[in-house]
């Protein structure tokens, strides 16, 4: 799939793996364009490899005291939690809204025309989305994914790497489901959940808690995440 990308492009977050993954998919679509990255004092970049042939400025969030002028932001975070948190952080700092982000595919992946998708999309390589699917707000699909038809993916969503879904499934906005987890048909996941990696999602899995297992149950209840790194100091 070609990519219409904008002239600017507006990096929230620092993680290592994800970063990788954009200036692949940036170097795949020979972007010329111009790469900001805001992030804390604390995000520590894992160090991954990247593609360093486009040139990127990095800040600290507080170094820009209006928001960029040209929005076309992006999350750069696999954790649910996290996007939730760098949104409302930067909403409440720059005043930024849903529609001022931008969708970012590897090539190497497919969505069916009659997908519909909010914004804030990140797909990683050879990834498919089904026909009739809708993808929410700043959601997360990686590579190796299958997302059957008729599916919901709702806002700030994470789906690990390598992950089947059959048609018609739900994911609760905020969940992240692990990495070649496997989800049945017509199978609801409620908001704020965990599915551990390799699990095989045979019926319903509520709200707010962790599961895993084949068949997928219950592990914990009433899951409450805790965010790491984003402590942020507003020093005006
Ligand atoms: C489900 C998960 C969040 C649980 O994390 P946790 O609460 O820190 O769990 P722990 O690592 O302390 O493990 C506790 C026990 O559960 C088991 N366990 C953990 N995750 C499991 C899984 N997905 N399936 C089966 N058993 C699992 C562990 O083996 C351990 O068993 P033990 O007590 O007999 O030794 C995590 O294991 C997981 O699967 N995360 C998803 C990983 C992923 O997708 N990564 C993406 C990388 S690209």
């Amino acid at each position: 799939m070609e990519l219409n990308l904008p002239k600017q492009i507006n990096i929230l977050g620092y993680a290592g793996e994800v970063l990788a993954v954009i200036f692949e998919i940036l170097t795949a679509n020979k972007y010329s364009g111009e790469v900001q990255i805001f992030r804390n004092e604390k995000e520590k970049r894992a160090k991954a490899p990247f593609e360093r042939d486009i040139p990127y400025k990095e800040y600290m969030f507080y170094q820009l005291k209006a928001k960029p002028s040209d929005n076309n932001f992006l999350f750069c975070s696999s954790k649910s939690d996290t996007k939730k948190f760098i949104f409302n952080f930067y909403q409440d700092l720059w005043d930024i809204k849903q529609i001022g982000f931008i969708n970012l595919m590897h090539p190497s992946s497919s969505v069916a025309s009659s997908v519909q998708i909010k914004t804030g999309l990140f797909l990683g390589s050879l990834t498919k989305i089904g026909s009739y699917s809708t993808i929410g707000f700043g959601v997360n699909i990686h590579s190796n994914c299958s997302i059957g038809h008729h599916s919901i993916i709702n806002d700030f969503c994470t789906i690990q790497p390598g992950v089947n879904t059959a048609g018609r499934v739900e994911i609760g906005e905020g969940s992240t489901i692990g990495i070649g987890s496997t989800l049945f048909y017509n199978v609801k996941i409620g908001k704020n959940t965990i599915i551990g990696g390799g699990s095989v999602v045979t019926g319903d899995i509520p709200d707010n808690c962790v599961a895993y297992g084949n068949p997928c149950k219950v592990i914990k209840q009433n899951y409450i995440p805790t965010i790491e790194n984003y402590t942020f100091d507003k020093t005006d």
